[in-house]
């Protein structure tokens, strides 16, 4: 998820743009700043690239779905239904509004599986919340019509998935609202921050005023400004905007790289028959920012692993099963309750019921997979050599396992 490989002077001269200004705020200062509004451009360009009728811009990701969610009137007592295969900022946004994560069973589209989706749903579910992880879609058509059917609420996050789309329709415009998250290592960049993509005009206003102190934006004077709800300070930068406007006028063209180079890879792979691959809903939709791979047990995907960092070689290969912040396996402080303000106990319990239940269908899935993520900068040869050490380390293996067998 690579933005910050690609970056230049439109960057540099975006930002030196605010600089001249010296108006680093994106409210206010109407005089001063001399026509200079990266923030509201670059929601412009939002609406505009990903079709959606409105884009609110946050400091990040995690406050992109903080704000979504209270936009959606999502809060006590409520369950929403997420994947155990995301990074904890899904889970942390959730407790954050009052609300209770309830973790189903990823399958092999590394996303919400539709029936684990079904068997969770009690009475308290009030949203359904896909991760559309490594750069790829959930299946969205049995998403949708689960909410449909009880009239929940579908809200994506789409962080990791910036520019990919389901059926032509972009991830993150899909369900009520969407987030995007632009920090350093996404698709486009914007140092820190985020945003929160929606065609419902009531999330939208109260997106507007949650992530700045619950302001109406209705005047010109924000000391006379109303507030008709409690809201916090999720504001972005001018300076952080200027360089996703620059950013964002470069997304196709990071798309196109990645998708040449993550097709130069699987061509090679695909000739390793005990390779497998990550089923994607609808492949044309792939952003294609990791290729996600699967070796036939847990056993050689741990060798594979093993290898691959002996050779020095393992940077740039994610084995999610093992990782601290994407897979619940390792999320040992939530399944402890480890919060530093205190949760009500009837709300720690649940937290922590839910983050403790058995996962062994998502196991299976995450024990065996390997995701690659994919470079702008890489030559033919590099995708070459890449491919190359990783087929040769994978039949080494597979040769060792059928000696060993
Ligand atoms: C799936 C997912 N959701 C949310 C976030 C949070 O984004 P941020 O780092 O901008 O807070 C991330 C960041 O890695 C993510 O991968």
């Amino acid at each position: 998820m690579p933005g910050f490989e690609l970056f230049d002077s439109d960057e540099q001269s975006g930002v030196n743009d605010v600089l001249e200004t010296g108006i680093f705020m994106r409210y206010g200062f109407d005089g001063p700043r001399k026509g200079v509004w990266k923030s509201k451009e670059l929601e412009t360009a939002i609406c505009n690239v990903f079709g959606s009728k409105h884009a609110q811009l946050v400091s990040s990701g995690t406050a992109a779905l903080t704000t979504a969610m209270a936009a959606l009137g999502i809060g006590y007592g409520d369950e929403i239904i997420l994947p155990s295969f995301t990074f904890v900022a899904s889970f942390e946004a959730v407790i954050s509004v009052g609300a209770i994560p309830v973790f189903v069973d990823v399958d092999d589209t590394l996303t919400l599986s539709p029936d684990a989706v079904r068997n969770a749903i009690t009475p308290k579910t009030k949203c359904i919340m896909p991760v559309h992880m490594c750069g790829s879609m959930a299946d969205m058509d049995a998403l949708e019509a689960i909410c449909r059917e009880h009239n929940l609420i579908l809200l994506e996050d789409a962080c990791q998935s910036i520019g990919a789309t389901h059926k032509g329709r972009k991830l993150g415009t899909i369900g009520d609202a969407g987030t995007f998250s632009f920090d350093f290592v996404k698709t486009i960049t914007c140092a820190e921050g985020g945003a929160v993509i929606t065609n419902r005009d009531d999330v939208y206003i109260k997106s507007d005023g949650y992530s700045d102190h619950g302001h109406d934006h209705k005047g010109v004077d924000r000391g006379a400004d109303l507030h008709p709800f409690v809201g916090y300070n999720f504001r972005i930068s001018e300076l952080h905007a200027a360089v996703g406007l620059a950013q964002i006028q470069k997304l196709d063209q990071f798309l196109d790289i990645q998708k040449r180079n993550h097709t130069a890879l699987k061509e090679m792979l695909v000739q390793v028959p005990e390779i497998s691959f990550r089923r994607i809903p609808d492949p044309q939709g792939d952003s294609c920012t990791f290729l996600s791979w699967f070796l036939p047990t847990e056993v050689i995907a741990r060798a594979v692993v093993a290898s691959l960092k002996e050779q020095g070689i393992l940077a740039g290969n994610f084995y999610w099963f093992d990782n601290n912040w994407h897979y619940i396996r390792k999320w040992d402080h939530l399944k402890e309750g480890l919060t530093l303000n205190a949760l009500s106990p009837e709300h720690k319990t649940a937290v922590m019921q839910h983050a403790s239940k058995d996962f062994s269908a998502s196991h299976a899935v995450m024990s065996r997979c390997i995701s690659t993520a994919i470079g702008l900068l890489w030559t033919e040869e590099q995708i070459k050599e890449k491919g190359d050490k990783i087929i040769s380390t994978v039949k080494q293996v597979l040769q060792q396992q059928a000696v060993s067998a």
